[in-house]
């Protein structure tokens, strides 16, 4: 049984990036989120269509972040060491982060978003133009075969429909073939009041034990768990086919699940005190900014993602409080934040020396980012978080 317990307000689509002329045609949805009792998924109540969010404007590139890029780079060659795949799948393959770390005849990729799917083509690496689906499972099958090693990233919760997903994985997974699949953790989510991690693109944030509950109906199964730094918290799940015994399950699979089922994440309770220190987390963040600007103090955010679009969205932050937000992607640049219409600017335009204090709009990022501007911590300038509480991280 699905129960609603979080509602995160009026939201826009959390990756749209606007021009003015665009603000009048901009829509917004509930963004509620439940709790699912039978598998203890934990999913938006709705989404929207994929096609709004995933298409030849996505503007999101994972190649720009260097603790990204060591990321895939490590993984990669982890991966290509220990199982020696012939031939291996990406599955989201964004701006081509992870697939680079491969030759162009070792790896095919799957892309819905144009603006990637044409640029990794271009590059010389098979990318399929598609949704990750059963029937593009079928087709890929059908030309290349099955995989060894499929891997995907930041990928499967933005999939609404998990079991058609994981039916495909089946298909198209090698008989001794390993799927990787890495994605925010909820329980990194309860511990760390990290409500943002929210968002229309995001329609599930997964806890391990529920992967397993929603995977062993298809025939796979989990064998191996590391927890990661990525996204604020991440689990990098390994699944294998049931009937493979090619790979012996790791204690981390039971370490981890036992992990979870402590901190309550089968049980609705959880999700409702949660949903407490939301509305917490809401009150003092607007108390605090608004405290800062009554003091005349300039506040900016940085990065401009879709987590500080349902924080701003949800606790009704606007340029009342916060004057721009700067991100060095250029595709963000000169447009304005979904809902609130914040301006977003270069970092060299929006972070003057009359700021004082910056929002972590990117707190998975704060110490890359905190490295970066030592100018404005020598001049006495102070880092805002939500993360885990409400909080000026060099008071
Ligand atoms: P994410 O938190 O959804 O991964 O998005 C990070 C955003 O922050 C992305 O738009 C890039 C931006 N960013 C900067 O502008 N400067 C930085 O130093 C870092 C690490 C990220």
């Amino acid at each position: 049984m699905k129960t609603t317990f979080l509602k995160l307000n009026k939201q826009p689509e959390s990756n749209g990036y606007l021009d003015k002329h665009q603000f009048k045609d901009e829509f917004f949805f509930n963004l509620d989120v439940c709790f699912d009792s039978d598998t203890y998924l934990v999913s938006l109540t709705k989404s929207i269509p994929p096609e709004l969010m995933f298409n030849e404007n996505y503007a999101y590139y994972s190649s720009l972040s260097s603790t990204m890029r060591k990321s895939f780079a490590n993984i990669a060659k982890s991966l290509k060491n220990i199982y020696k795949p012939k031939l291996s799948l990406e599955i989201g393959s964004n701006d081509g982060v992870f697939m680079k770390n491969f030759n162009t005849n070792e790896i095919v990729s799957v892309e819905p978003c144009g603006n990637f799917a044409d640029f990794t083509n271009s590059l010389g690496y098979k990318t399929y133009k598609n949704f990750w689906d059963y029937s593009l499972s079928t087709h890929i099958k059908n030309k290349q075969g099955t995989f060894d090693l499929i891997y995907s990233a930041n990928c499967f919760s933005h999939i609404q429909t998990l079991d058609d997903a994981f039916r495909a994985i089946k298909n198209i997974l090698s008989a001794d073939g390993v799927f990787v699949m890495e994605d925010p953790s909820i329980q990194q989510v309860l511990d760390k009041n990290t409500y943002d991690l929210f968002y229309y693109a995001h329609a599930h944030v997964f806890s391990i034990t529920s992967i397993q509950n929603i995977i062993l109906k298809h025939g796979l199964e989990i064998f191996n768990v590391d927890s990661i730094n990525v996204h604020g918290g991440s689990n990098r799940i390994y699944i294998k086919h049931i009937t493979n015994n090619t790979h012996t399950i790791d204690a981390s699979v039971s370490k981890h699940i036992d992990d979870e089922l402590l901190c309550g994440i089968g049980v609705l309770q959880t999700y409702l005190d949660f949903e407490k220190r939301v509305r917490k987390s809401k009150k003092d963040l607007v108390l605090l900014l608004e405290t800062l600007k009554a003091k005349g103090e300039n506040i900016i955010c940085y990065g401009a993602t879709a987590k500080s679009s349902t924080v701003f969205n949800y606790c009704d932050i606007s340029t009342d409080l916060i004057d721009c937000i700067v991100d060095m992607t250029p595709d963000k640049q000169n447009k304005y934040s979904p809902g609130m219409h914040i301006p977003i600017v270069s970092i060299d335009i929006g972070l003057t020396d009359d700021v004082k204090y910056i929002f972590l709009g990117a707190w998975n990022f704060k110490d890359e980012i905190m490295k970066k501007e030592p100018e404005f911590i020598k001049r006495g300038g102070k880092f805002i978080t939500h993360v885990p509480i409400v909080h000026i991280i060099n008071e």
